[in-house]
């Protein structure tokens, strides 16, 4: 990628929530993923402060999102409400083919935010890849609870801490892309 592709990438991401049907291949799943872990990580996070897990299959993904809703329904956080886990036509994971779920070292102060770093290298890659991507906080509260990390497999000694939604987009949102930062020249 040219410095202006990589710029067209950035501009032109936006949060795809409709997908074509078809699956997106191992080969390019794992291109992207070894794109996501380039991401910056300092010195203290060592070589591996992530584990990369992902779920394929849209039915599949479609049935655990009913569960992750509901989940999260029942257990809103003192004094929140989420909206959204009753919000018609609210999906957890749009009928996407793949979901990446980066899992951060437990106890390791820096690991979230190096799951953070890696997920938004990936939206880019992605959207240079000519894919759609959708980077999905909603499935979080139900991934971390202990028997469903249990239940898919998650890495023990990790937490899921950024989920990103995968597929070939089947729509153009125009998105409301933020205006040009004001900037204090110091
Ligand atoms: C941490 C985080 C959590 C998000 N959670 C959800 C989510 O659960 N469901 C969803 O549809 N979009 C989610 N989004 C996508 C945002 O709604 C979206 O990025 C924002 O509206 C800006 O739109 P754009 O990505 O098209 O530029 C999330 C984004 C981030 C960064």
């Amino acid at each position: 990628m040219n410095g202006n592709t990589i710029l067209a990438a950035i501009h032109g991401r936006r949060s795809i929530r409709v997908y074509r049907p078809e699956p997106v291949g191992r080969a390019v799943l794992e291109e992207l993923l070894f794109a996501a872990v380039q991401a910056p990580t300092p010195p203290v996070s060592g070589s591996s402060p992530w584990r990369l897990c992902v779920i394929e299959g849209a039915a599949r993904l479609a049935a655990f999102g009913v569960r992750a809703k509901e989940y999260a329904r029942i257990h809103q956080p003192p004094g929140q409400h989420w909206e959204w886990t009753e919000r018609p036509g609210f999906e957890v994971f749009w009928n996407a083919p793949a979901a990446v779920i980066f899992c951060a070292r437990s106890g390791h102060p820096e690991a979230a935010f190096d799951c953070c770093r890696a997920a938004q290298t990936l939206l880019i890659a992605a959207q240079g890849m000519g894919l759609g991507s959708c980077w999905v906080g909603a499935p979080l509260p139900w991934l971390t609870s202990p028997a469903v990390a249990d239940e898919l497999g998650l890495p023990g000694g990790h937490e899921a801490s950024a989920v990103v939604l995968i597929g070939y987009p089947a729509e153009q949102p125009d998105g409301q892309p933020r205006p040009r930062p004001d900037v204090q020249w110091c």
